[in-house]
């Protein structure tokens, strides 16, 4: 990581139309704590900013769904999310918001400065408009059917079902989400950027890290999944982009332009301005300049994000900084993938989710708990997975067993020996080390210690945050490995003089893990430095002081240092609280009522007698194959235990006849034969029909034999 003076990093700023899951914040807002913290015990001057993101369809739709104002939205999310990132220890140094006077002036100097410099190309387009609400509709506001896969309620910008990405003129018979009726095409003008004007040097910043053949940052630095997105987006070539959009909730465009009346900026035109605003209310606040961290080479700025911000952050924003001029553009944008959770995507409107707010109030006072899972399963490369019991895991096994275990050992013995004093020791008395088990020396561990520092902080800059954590927790086994190998609670009596400086090596160990945890682990951190009575770091070069006092060979906790009273740092959790978190989720499962589902009506009664005619049997498909001539038959054979069967099925279009060899299937067997292409078919299989028209098999549990009957 190249040295700067100065760091300037962001954390994605959160709509505030709803709250926060343990997938946002391990995206975007615990990696940026971590790395803000690192840097302030490296000594850096960091400032770390975030705020919520006011604007944009997501918070009307929300008010609307609600049935209240945007403004009740806001308010109540803003709340929200200071509340919970305060209580999970994310260290901003501002929140701001995106509706405060201040970022309305400040986003809209942005465009005005990029208006006047003819930074915009003026284009009119066809849009679709409601008549009934006298309004342009933004994409989530038309529905319509998916002209890829029939689903009736696609969004104007994707269809959840299939996942296409769509505009709103591809939908068919479109809808409006206001009013219902149909809306009508009308032409509007809009400012675009013309990014495909901006294309080759962000070629050359993505892929060199030089702007305009200058220096600025090395590419190598980045993760390869971010560089990947970016080049992807300039091989497909860049689109002008529109900058400003007809709604009524936004930051209107500066009323002095001509045609402004009834625009506002497109949220991803005035939601990164929302960072250089917050940095403009931190400096009034601090009495700062906050040029200094905007306009000035020698402050690195630096993005959190989750991937699906990759192109705004890394191309996008950047579009606009230079097309304004004077701005440093971010040196890294450490992006992280998605976390998914018990198996599935995170999803907020199903409510598959594990909500922060929640937690807080299930898991009390254990926030260290989760960040360290989050940590450890943080989607660095690639997406990742939460799971309960991983979390019940990760903290029983590692947090307590490990960290606490380590920790209480050190400072109860120190109790009991020597009342709580750090006691004076011979540096030349040799003990076993946890290395080999081969003699060590006090000054030996020091400098084992101070290796294993070093190699911290190298995964911190290169922002392997899980790599960091281990190196952590591998200094905390260490401590447990010298205790395990000399055991001081044996040997008090007979061997004091070694008794001693083993206790003094695991106190060191116990103040290097004050300090590097704290980044994962700040509220532990806190604890850690009470039971030592050394005082709570102020996150100012505490970490630098730990690498030089190491190196100098001299002691963090001092011989002749009275500690402070064992305290439990973590504690255990149950299986039953596990069991209750995992039922919770999955009673969201039962309760979800799938949407855009059309149910067909029930058909007329049918007596028991006329069912019990049908004999459905179990069957296993043996083999399959096209029949020539018919798009939508195959022609199957089955087992039924007793014996073989032909059916002629008409399920080609959703199944690869390689794919269903094996297939174990319920088949009507008293069906009456019926000729098919020439083909005599003997019985049909039972399918089910999903909610997107996909056939699916309906098959008996595994285990049962073939030809059974079922009733
Ligand atoms: O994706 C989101 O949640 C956006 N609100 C992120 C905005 S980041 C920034 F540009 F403000
Ligand atoms: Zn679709």
């Amino acid at each position: 990581m190249t040295e700067f003076k100065r760091y300037l990093l962001t954390s994605a700023l959160p709509y505030a139309n709803g709250p926060l899951h343990i997938g946002h914040l391990s995206g975007a807002y615990l990696s940026a704590d971590i790395f803000a913290r690192y840097l302030r015990l490296m000594g850096k001057e960091v400032l770390f900013v975030c705020g919520s993101d006011e604007h944009g369809a997501a918070i009307t739709l929300r008010a609307q769904k609600e049935n209240c104002s945007p403004q009740e939205i806001i308010d109540k999310y803003d709340a929200q999310f200071r509340d919970v990132f305060q209580k999970m220890g994310i260290s901003f140094d501002i929140f701001h918001r995106t509706s405060s006077a201040l970022h309305h002036e400040t986003s809209q100097d942005f465009f005005r400065t990029l208006y006047r410099n003819g930074q915009f190309i003026e284009q009119t387009t066809e849009q679709y408009f409601d008549e009934t609400a006298q309004q342009f509709l933004a994409d989530r506001y038309i529905t319509g059917v998916c002209p890829k896969c029939a689903n009736p309620d696609a969004y104007g910008d994707q269809c959840e079902k299939c996942g296409a990405s769509l505009n709103p003129t591809d939908l068919k018979e479109p809808r409006s989400v206001l009013s219902g009726e149909k809306p009508v095409l009308k032409a509007t003008t809009h400012w675009f950027l013309p990014l495909n004007k901006h294309e080759n040097w962000l070629r050359e910043y993505i892929e060199q890290g030089t702007i305009d053949g200058a220096p600025h940052h090395d590419p190598s630095d980045w993760k390869t999944h971010v560089v990947g997105q970016c080049k992807s987006w300039l091989d497909g070539g860049l689109q002008p982009r529109a900058m400003t959009r007809d709604l009524a909730w936004g930051v209107d465009v500066p009323p002095e332009i001509a045609g402004s009346a009834g625009k506002k900026l497109y949220v991803w035109m005035d939601a990164p301005i929302g960072y250089i605003s917050a940095t403009k209310q931190w400096a009034a606040d601090h009495q700062k300049d906050w040029r200094n961290y905007w306009q000035n080479d020698e402050t690195a700025l630096i993005h959190f994000i989750g991937k699906d911000n990759i192109v705004f952050h890394c191309l996008i924003f950047p579009a606009i900084l230079k097309a304004h001029g004077g701005f440093n553009l971010p040196v890294n944008v450490p992006a992280n993938q998605f976390m998914n959770l018990e198996g599935k995507k995170i999803s907020t409107s199903r409510n598959w989710a594990v909500w922060v707010h929640e937690y807080l109030q299930d898991f009390e006072n254990q926030q260290d708990a989760l960040r360290y899972n989050l940590v450890k399963n943080m989607p660095e490369q690639r997406d990742s997975e939460f799971t309960w019991k991983n979390f019940q895991e990760t903290n029983n096994n590692e947090l307590v067993n490990n960290l606490a275990n380590f920790v209480h050992r050190v400072v109860v013995l120190t109790h009991k020996y020597y009342g709580g004093v750090v006691p004076i020791f011979d540096a030349d008395e040799p003990f076993s080390s946890p290395l080999d088990g081969e003699d060590s020396y006090f000054d030996f561990e020091m400098t084992e210690l101070h290796g294993k520092v070093e190699q911290f902080c190298a995964a911190m800059e290169g922002y392997d945050f899980r790599g960091a954590m281990k190196i952590f927790m591998e200094i905390s086994s260490y401590g447990n490995q010298l205790l395990q190998n000399n055991e001081p609670w044996k040997r008090e009596k007979t061997d004091p003089e070694q008794v001693k400086t083993v206790l003094s090596v695991a106190m060191q160990i116990v103040g290097v893990l004050s300090v590097v945890c704290r980044p994962f682990l700040p509220f532990t951190s806190d604890k850690l430095r009470k039971m030592l009575n050394m005082s709570i770091l102020e996150d100012k070069g505490d970490l630098e002081n730990v690498l030089e006092t190491l190196a100098e060979g001299q002691e963090l906790v001092p011989s002749g240092h009275k500690i402070g009273e064992p305290e439990h740092l973590f504690t255990r959790i149950a299986d039953e609280t596990i069991e209750a978190q995992v039922k919770k989720l999955q009673t969201t499962l039962l309760e979800e009522t799938p949407e855009n589902v059309t149910y067909e009506p029930i058909k007329d009664t049918v007596s028991f007698d006329d069912f019990a005619k049908i004999d459905l049997r179990t069957a296993t498909i043996l083999t399959a194959e096209k029949v020539k001539g018919a798009k939508k038959l195959l022609h199957l054979t089955l087992r039924l235990g007793f014996e073989t069967r032909t059916v002629v099925s008409g399920i080609a279009e959703f199944f690869q006849p390689a794919d269903l060899i094996g297939q174990q299937v319920l088949l009507v067997a008293n069906l009456a034969p019926r000729q098919l292409k020439g083909i005599e078919s003997n019985g049909m299989i039972l399918m089910a029909t999903g909610a997107d028209g996909k056939l699916a098999f309906v098959s008996p549990p595994k285990g049962l034999a073939d030809g059974m009957i079922v009733r």
